[in-house]
């Protein structure tokens, strides 16, 4: 009771302030005339909002064609087609997209290798390479797109793709400040799923990242607004098909290799409205896989949680949304042997883009090391391509030859100069070890 009266007191109290501020405006309007006119004034009085004015109203204009945008997109992810079936296509069509920098160098070694362990297939037809043109940041830059007209349709032309690195420019570059060609292509091609496996078998370690790759911070990433010179506003985008297909992708990952536990990584906690939306869509999946636990962790906590020995080897598939994935998987490539050693598959529906995933080292090229660059987790990417496109038995065998040639036996050493091996001897190397009968035996001597 007590209590109530209280509360009572504090709500008729607050109620008077109120009532005592607008009072003597309301004593003073003797006359309707006065009153009206007295509006008038009140409404055209404060200035500072009139100068915002047009400057909210461009923000609102622009938000609302965002919005518009976005939900377009929603439309079409719910009436999405199928999956392709690479084992009804003939030829499959692999697009070799060289890139910037290294990129050229290392995605030929890449494709090498590619060729040697597809020379049945590329001579019965069902498979066939395509080199795809014109991907470099001065043809960017002198179109001004992230990617240039003629080159998206060829890319469509294409079944898979395997990229280079490109040169992603920013502010105060010598490069108009393009998007990505990297965020474009998996925009444009629909490219959701970015699936980026990390494996140190002496550590136990075996993980797989499914970052989601469409949305999050990335999605509207060259369309923030500046409001004058003091406030800047990005956008944050998930949705829940979004969500959906992702964390599926996944799940269905999970159940297919044997893994037990599907791990989702947020800032919820914080982030509520869009990272809450991907959490609970994630709950909401995982109740369709019984048999596969689901936990959630904080990505703060989680960065800890990969150096922890103890828990690290706990996870097994983590899925995230964008910028999270983004980051975590360059620590976790780290536990590997760095950026350098992973690959990436960008995987959509429809098409499928495979790469390296470090930069293009324009210092290198600059430097005349060239030569010398690091072919392997451009190679990784081709060891992933091989398993999407139906030949999982020759994407093992790859893997082990480079877990053998790159983290192992190291008959050849790649430094990136002239001290250590081209990315031409190395892929001979690989090639050699994938040549060798005893190749399974010789990995299992080194991994046990
Ligand atoms: C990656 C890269 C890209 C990204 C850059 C090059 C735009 O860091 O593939 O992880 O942020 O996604
Ligand atoms: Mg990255």
């Amino acid at each position: 009771m007590a209590k109530a009266k209280t509360k009572r007191k504090a709500a008729s109290g607050k109620a008077k302030t109120h009532r005592a501020k607008k009072a003597p405006v309301r004593g003073r309007a003797a006359s309707t005339k006065k009153t009206a006119a007295r509006r008038s004034t009140q409404k055209a009085a404060p200035k500072p909002k009139a100068t915002l004015g047009p400057a909210v109203e461009k923000a609102a204009k622009h938000f609302a064609g965002l919005v518009q945008k976005q939900l377009d997109r929603v439309g079409r992810m719910k009436h999405d087609e199928g999956w392709t079936d690479y084992a009804k296509l003939s030829p499959i069509i692999i697009g070799v997209c060289g890139g910037d920098g290294i990129g050229p160098m290392i995605s030929a070694q890449a494709q090498r290798v590619l060729e040697y362990l597809l020379s049945v297939e590329r001579a019965t037809g069902k498979v066939t390479f395509r080199t795809i043109e014109g991907l470099t940041i001065e043809r960017r830059a002198k179109v001004r797109k992230p990617i240039p007209d003629d080159v998206l349709v060829e890319l469509k032309k294409c079944h898979v793709i395997l990229k280079g690195p490109t040169t992603t420019p920013r502010k105060g570059d010598p490069w108009p400040n393009i998007e990505s060609a990297n965020v474009a292509m998996r925009k444009e091609l629909d490219l959701f799923a970015n699936v980026r496996p990390v494996k140190v078998p002496e550590h136990r370690i075996d993980w797989i990242f499914f970052r989601e790759n469409t949305e999050d911070l990335y999605a509207l990433g060259s369309e923030g607004l500046e409001i004058g010179k003091d406030l800047a506003v990005d956008f944050k985008i998930i949705t829940r098909p979004g969500s959906e297909r992702i964390v599926r992708a996944a799940f269905e990952h999970a159940r297919k290799a044997g893994r037990t536990r599907v791990t989702v990584v947020t800032k919820a906690n914080v982030v509520k409205t869009t990272d809450g939306l991907f959490l609970r869509t994630a709950q909401e999946i995982a109740k369709e896989y019984p048999g596969i636990e689901c936990d959630d962790w904080y990505i703060d906590i989680m960065t800890a949680k990969l150096v922890d020995p103890k828990r690290r080897t706990q996870f097994q598939v983590l899925v995230l949304p964008n910028l999270y994935g983004d980051i975590l998987t360059d620590e976790a490539a780290e536990f590997q042997g760095g950026v350098g050693t992973a690959g990436a598959a960008n995987i959509g529906k429809r098409y499928a883009m495979f790469e390296a995933i470090h930069g293009s080292a324009p210092r290198m090229v600059d430097e005349g090391r060239a030569d010398y660059a690091d072919p392997c987790s451009m190679i990784r990417g081709g060891a992933m391509l091989l398993s999407h496109i139906g030949y999982p038995e020759k994407a093992r065998k790859l893997e082990m030859a480079l877990d053998i040639c790159g983290q192992y036996e190291k008959r050849l050493v790649m430094t990136g100069r002239d001290t250590g091996a081209t990315g031409a001897a190395f892929s001979d190397y690989v090639m050699d070890t994938l040549a060798d009968p005893g190749l399974e035996q010789r990995w299992r001597e080194y991994v046990g």
